[in-house]
């Protein structure tokens, strides 16, 4: 059987194992807070796509425990309406500290853009959660402004960029992290190393294969990323990648329904909580990663992820693909590892 059936089959495996068990798996976490009030007192987060379903969840949790969110969204309209209104429900006698952004991923010079803006306005970032993400299933192949298939650009390439342009802000940090909202779909990804900016031949194409690629590819720069940082020398690098269950939200439109198998966006935001909130997580990573599931636990990634060597092509095909030089890193940030 060639790979990619291989990787297919296993990832339809791994996601109907999800969907059967993940309510017995987080049945103990019902009624567990995950983030206390003031527990976040005086730390910056951005949550890119905190307009709908497991994003807003999450950054009215951060913003209820007393971080100061930043919104980080396309539609700054919606996103500023949700904003005012969780101002004006106070929280313990306090309003929610929380600020939006454009940001626009399927434009990488809306990513810079925003970079550019954070930078003037904020010191240090303690935890960037790259939420944000489409599934287009049944539609033609589509690329965004700058060339790339549009679930490469949207999961993977543009947040890659901004990760890398926001280091040197979380760098400034005392604790720091970086959470992708990944999927367990990405064990039916396939890594292809062919130029990223090339079409695929379109009876090839299919939306879902390129989502789970997608998922797949950031997963494995984000492993890259953490190991990379640690040769650099940067001994706080904290990264995580986290399946968030099988949700309903707005990802597949037209896929709305409620069914008793799947999570509330509520249900879905908690394990993106804890991983980027709880120590320890910290416990459970190696080289500065660790991938955990709905049921906030550590699981396996898919056998490509787990190969180094595999991660670190990644790496350096997302580099090429953003027009950046593959020693990045070292002219970026020594010596910014030290803390100012
Ligand atoms: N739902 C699930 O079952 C499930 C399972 C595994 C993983 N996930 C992952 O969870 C994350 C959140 O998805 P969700 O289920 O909460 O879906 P959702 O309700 O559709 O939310 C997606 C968010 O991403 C934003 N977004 C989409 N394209 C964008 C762009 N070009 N630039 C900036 N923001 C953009 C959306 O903004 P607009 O409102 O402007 O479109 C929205 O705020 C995604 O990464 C998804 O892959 C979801």
């Amino acid at each position: 059987m060639d790979l990619e059936r291989r990787a297919w089959l296993r990832g339809i495996w791994e996601t109907l194992k999800e969907i059967l068990l993940q309510k017995i798996l987080t049945y103990h976490l019902r009624s567990s807070p995950l983030v206390l009030p003031s527990h976040l007192e005086g730390l910056n987060v951005i949550v890119t796509g905190a307009t709908s379903g497991i994003g807003l969840h999450t950054a009215r949790e951060l913003a209820m425990a007393g971080a100061h969110v930043v919104m980080a969204c396309r539609n700054v309209n919606a996103a500023n309406e949700i904003a005012q209104q969780w101002r004006q429900d106070a929280y313990h006698g306090r309003a929610l500290n929380v600020k939006v952004m454009e940001l626009d991923l399927l434009s990488l010079s809306s990513v810079r853009q925003f970079a550019v803006e954070w930078d003037q306005h904020l010191k240090s970032l303690h935890i960037l959660i790259n939420n944000a993400g489409i599934l287009r299933m049944g539609e033609r192949q589509e690329c965004s402004k700058d060339g790339v298939e549009q679930h490469l650009q949207v999961n993977h390439v543009a947040p890659a960029l901004l990760t890398l342009l926001l280091l040197p802000s979380m760098l400034k940090a005392t604790t720091w992290r970086v959470v992708n909202v990944n999927s367990v779909t990405h064990h039916w990804g396939m890594v292809e190393l062919r130029s990223w900016k090339s079409r695929i031949e379109e009876h090839k194409y299919s939306g879902l294969k390129a989502y789970g690629s997608s998922k797949l590819v950031h997963l494995m720069f984000l492993k890259a990323l953490a190991s990379n940082l640690l040769d650099q020398g940067c001994n706080s690098v904290q990264c995580v990648a986290v399946h968030p269950g099988v949700v309903t939200t707005n990802l597949v439109p037209g896929v709305q329904k409620k069914t008793f198998w799947r999570f509330e966006p509520s249900e879905g935001a908690r394990s993106v909580l804890y991983c980027a909130t709880s120590n320890q997580v910290v416990d459970k990573m190696v080289k500065g990663f660790a991938y955990y599931s709905s049921n906030c636990k550590p699981a396996k990634v898919s056998p490509q992820a787990a190969k180094m060597e595999a991660c670190l092509d990644v790496w350096e095909a997302t580099l090429s693909t953003l027009d950046l030089d593959i020693n990045y890193l070292r002219f970026k940030l020594n010596p910014s590892c030290i803390r100012d």
